[in-house]
């Protein structure tokens, strides 16, 4: 397993006013969510050492710091790729065959659903519903839609990013 470097939480802690955020010696809850995108925003995910140093330094037991965590799907305990690849397998997608276009970035990506390739450029997911089934077959990468979508399209998509055509 590989060392985290805490500084990043460190400057975050540092640059915070504690005082203004403190009851009773502990960070209010109201701040901690704002924190923890902070300190996402650094690392693109929430290492585990750094949710014990803001327990330490913030008098919060970890445990409601996980519990806030896993409640909030924007918070990510693992690294995550460069891009977010979401591919729907909602009803109006699967009848146009969006599992085949589901298989098609598992294997062009060499990974399972809600994993990320080994380059780091990719996490994969599905989603129920990208809220634009007019598209079906539909993928998301990032913010950018794709739709109507053929086996075929996903690798000259995924190139694209691989390339650096796409930031
Ligand atoms: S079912 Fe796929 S976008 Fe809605």
């Amino acid at each position: 397993m590989s060392e985290v470097n805490l500084d990043g939480v460190r400057n975050i802690l540092g640059r915070i006013d504690l005082s203004e955020k403190l009851t009773n010696g502990k960070v209010r809850p109201d701040y901690l969510i704002p924190l923890l995108q902070d300190i996402q925003d650094e690392y693109g995910y929430l290492p585990r050492p750094a949710l014990e140093l803001i327990s330490r330094e913030g008098g919060i037991p970890l445990s409601r710091i996980f519990g806030v965590v896993t409640f909030y799907e924007q918070f990510y305990l693992e690294p995550r790729g460069k891009h977010m690849v979401k591919c729907c397998r909602g009803t109006a997608c699967h009848v146009k065959n969006g599992a085949k276009i589901a298989s098609a970035i598992s294997k062009e990506l060499g990974i399972e659903e809600g994993g990320t390739s080994a380059d780091g450029l990719f996490t994969f997911e599905t989603v129920a519903c990208l809220g634009t089934c007019f598209l079906a077959p539909v993928m998301m990468i990032d913010d950018s839609y794709y739709g109507n979508l053929e086996e075929s399209d996903v690798r000259t998509i995924l190139e694209r990013y691989r390339e650096g055509g796409v930031k």
